[in-house]
């Protein structure tokens, strides 16, 4: 339980708000890279700050104001050029230092005029990652972008799906560290949605630790070994807003205090023999939420999340919960945000952020079938494997896959387009 002054410490996002200042020394995935080709660009609003990412003719991306400094066009309705982004309304053009360029009526009437110097719109770096584009919000010096080393794994096809998420981003991070919400929602649930009233494997017992880069929760479940990498080495719950399970990672991006973007990112590696792979393009799908009937969609496994973290309210109110045994996770979690917060006040790096160019460029995370993901699996293996018996047959955890998405994956794959069985 928290009060409802702590709940708002950890909730609200805002620029100078305790918890906004700690996550801006992060950088964040914002988008997927192909988002910004068919319209090169995107009005977003991140951390209560509303922004337009754009990629420019020079293929340069740029994260700034989304208000024109002239009088206040929308500039995600603006053009791009060689280089920058220029408001449609009177043609200024800004570069993705957020330096005014061109005032082009201006610049002919007064080419002399240092007006230009002293107009800069808010601007932050951006950066392309394995199909992901991430931005950092933070104060100077920018620390180099952490390179997970799943993101640099070769010979493997991967996708970003994100959703719309109408809730508070905490109550989505701390289901990052929640193992025995598998064995209800996604186990018996399921089972009981498809009207079976089966009991899945109980957790026995769990356990969490922290490490640099997070938080692992490791579980025993009936019929399991305590040699089993479930237990021995666990699952990474990412600092500060992501989930990292090893054929993908998900982000839970804070929009503002009540709206959170879901960024996961996905990675299935070509069947052992069919090397060398390289993928042309990362797709971005945007998963829904709902059918058209309004009903919330509960037939895959994110979908499922993103349910059980809206019913907890737009913003969960922490004042009025009773934390169990399997909440020792959230609850260090919830500490070590708060001791962070302090870290920042003091003006120290908080937890996790990396300033070593050389280390920051492969972050190994702890992971038990990493060799799976490395090495692949020979086709004949799949349907005996947790995972890819599954990713075979569809895309278990969102809804909503496009077709031509899944034809690629299939074609990637070497496998029948026709095993799909979607619903
Ligand atoms: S409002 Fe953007 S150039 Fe005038
Ligand atoms: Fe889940």
């Amino acid at each position: 339980m928290l009060s409802e002054e702590r709940n708002r410490t950890l909730t609200q996002v805002g620029p100078g708000t305790p918890m906004g200042e700690l996550l801006r020394r992060y950088w964040m995935p914002i988008a997927g890279a192909s988002e910004l080709d068919a319209r090169p660009t995107k009005a977003v609003r991140l951390l209560c700050e509303d922004l337009v990412l754009y990629k420019d003719k020079g293929g340069r991306y740029g994260l700034i104001d989304r208000h024109c400094p002239h009088r206040r066009a929308d500039l995600s309705y603006g053009m791009v050029e060689d280089c920058g982004l220029r408001c449609n309304y009177h043609g200024w053009l800004f570069d993705e230092a957020g330096a005014c360029r061109e005032m082009p009526y201006d610049d002919i009437v007064d080419p002399a005029s240092d007006l230009k110097v002293g107009v800069k719109v808010k601007a932050y770096p951006v950066r392309e990652c394995a199909g992901l584009l991430f931005a950092y919000m933070g104060p100077a010096p920018v620390p180099p972008l952490p390179v997970y080393d799943a993101l640099t794994w070769t010979n493997g096809w991967r996708e970003v799906v994100t959703s719309d998420i109408p809730c508070n981003w905490l109550q989505c991070q701390e289901n990052s560290c929640d193992p025995v919400h598998f064995e209800w929602m996604h186990d018996n649930w399921s089972a009981r949605l498809k009207g079976s009233e089966a009991l899945s494997a109980k957790h026995l017992k769990v356990a969490f630790e922290e490490f640099e880069h997070g938080f692992l929760y490791k579980r025993v479940r009936e019929g399991q070994p305590e040699g089993s990498p479930f237990w021995t080495v666990g699952r990474v719950a990412l600092w500060p807003i992501g989930f990292f399970l090893g054929q993908h990672f998900e982000w839970r991006v804070p929009v503002d205090d009540e709206n959170t973007l879901s960024i996961a990112w996905f990675f299935a590696r070509v069947p052992k023999g069919r090397e060398p792979y390289v993928q042309k393009s990362v797709p971005t799908w945007k998963s829904p939420l709902t059918h058209p009937n309004g009903e919330w969609i509960s037939s895959h496994v994110i979908n499922q999340d993103i349910l059980a973290w809206v019913g907890q309210g737009r913003i969960a109110d922490r004042s009025k919960e009773y934390l169990s045994a399997s909440d020792r996770g959230i609850v260090m979690m919830r500490k070590r945000y708060f001791d962070e917060i302090e870290k920042v006040r003091r003006g120290e790096d908080p937890k996790g952020v990396v300033r070593d160019e050389a280390a920051a460029a492969c972050i190994v995370l702890p992971l038990a079938d990493r060799a799976q993901f490395v090495e692949g699996l020979a086709i004949e293996d799949w349907p005996k494997d947790r995972l890819m018996s599954k990713r075979m047959r569809g895309h278990p955890w969102c809804y909503g896959q496009p077709d031509e998405v899944w034809a690629d994956f299939a074609s990637a794959m070497g496998i029948d387009p026709g095993l799909r069985e979607e619903g």
